[in-house]
């Protein structure tokens, strides 16, 4: 059994090997460069916890995580496209470095990438893993295209926001696990438990990445600070202001929203700060933390391999990064 911590180390060792040929380097030069500004690679440790936690390590648990992992920066180099980002994990971001081109074809390489990884999977595993992956994959894209059509809408509610966080975000933490489970032969009703764990995690994982979007130390965080305000997007900072917010700070909130003043995110972060979105915060990562840990009770094993699952829950919502 290994830590979350050691699970981390032998996957970040493994992963960087090269995944891309030398030419043209003007395709894969940029995959490089955002391969190797790292990321805490998080998915892909999951894979292996979901393995581990039904059996000693399988080799193909690692090809999996490589697979995992390209998928999700394929995701990052096309949302940063999306939300106009600049900066990502304290560096530029791939369209802004190189161009909008490069980054399409840099994203749809890796995940291309990643299906070549999973292709090396032991047949016996093939169908289930890739049924499981094809539908999380469809699932971010839908997630990821709500996530931007709400943000053009007035008005998004607090159950229509968890529904898009669920899709662009913790369906793919989710899937990590069973698909790690799969390949350790756990039981149907196992992987459901554990799928349902990595859900619940997932959203509350969302919910602290739209507060440090917010609220964190860019320096730490590495994205630029402020940019789901400067974007409108509908994070549950805004709908839970807008829900909460008296007349006077709806009408400034409202009014922000429709322009574009220099000191938007200022004046939008001292409304969100008066509506108490600290503490909305606190209170509904703790409703699926608690949620996600009556899955884990509910899968039969003996709770000491269940150890590693909660230092990684309990990382995940204490983040900063
Ligand atoms: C960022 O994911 C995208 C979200 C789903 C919030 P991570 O926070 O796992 O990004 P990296 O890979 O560590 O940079
Ligand atoms: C991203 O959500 C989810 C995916 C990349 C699929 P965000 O847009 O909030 O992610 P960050 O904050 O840019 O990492
Ligand atoms: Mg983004
Ligand atoms: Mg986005
Ligand atoms: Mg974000």
């Amino acid at each position: 059994m290994h830590s979350f911590k050691e699970l981390s180390e032998k996957f970040n060792k493994g992963f960087e090997a090269e995944h891309f040929p030398k030419s043209p380097a003007s395709l894969y030069e940029p995959g490089n460069y955002f391969l190797s500004i790292g990321g805490k690679r998080i998915r892909p440790v999951m894979c292996l916890l979901g393995n581990e936690l039904f059996s000693d390590i399988h080799s193909d648990a690692y090809q999996l995580a490589n697979a995992v992992e390209l998928f999700h920066n394929f995701t990052l180099v096309h949302d940063d496209m999306m939300d106009e980002a600049s900066l990502r994990r304290g560096k530029t971001t791939v369209h802004v470095k190189y161009d909008n081109s490069t980054a399409l074809l840099v994203g749809d390489v890796m995940v291309i990438r990643a299906y070549e990884y999973i292709q090396t999977i032991q047949a016996q595993y093939l169908p289930k893993i890739l049924q499981l992956f094809n539908k999380t994959a469809k699932e971010v894209c839908e997630g990821q295209q709500l996530d931007m059509d709400f943000s053009k809408l007035e008005k998004v509610s607090m159950d229509e926001y968890i529904h898009m966080i669920t899709l662009k975000t913790s369906v793919l933490l989710a899937a990590s696990l069973e698909m790690g489970a799969i390949l350790g032969g756990a039981s149907v009703n196992n992987c459901q438990h554990l799928y349902e764990f990595g859900k619940k995690i997932g959203i509350a994982f969302q919910v602290q990445d739209d507060y440090l979007d917010a609220f964190g130390d860019a320096a730490i965080f590495g994205k630029e600070p402020g940019g789901d305000i400067k974007q409108n997007k509908k994070t549950f900072l805004l709908i839970h202001a807008l829900e909460v917010a008296n007349v006077a700070q709806k009408k400034e909130l409202n009014e922000l929203l429709n322009s574009n003043p220099p000191d938007k995110v200022e004046k939008v972060l001292a409304i969100f700060k008066s509506c108490g979105v600290d503490a909305w915060a606190e209170a509904s990562k703790a409703k699926y933390m608690q949620e996600a840990f009556a899955h884990l009770e509910s899968i039969a094993v003996v709770s000491d391999r269940k150890k590693p699952l909660i230092e990684l829950a309990n990382y995940l919502m204490n983040r900063n990064q």
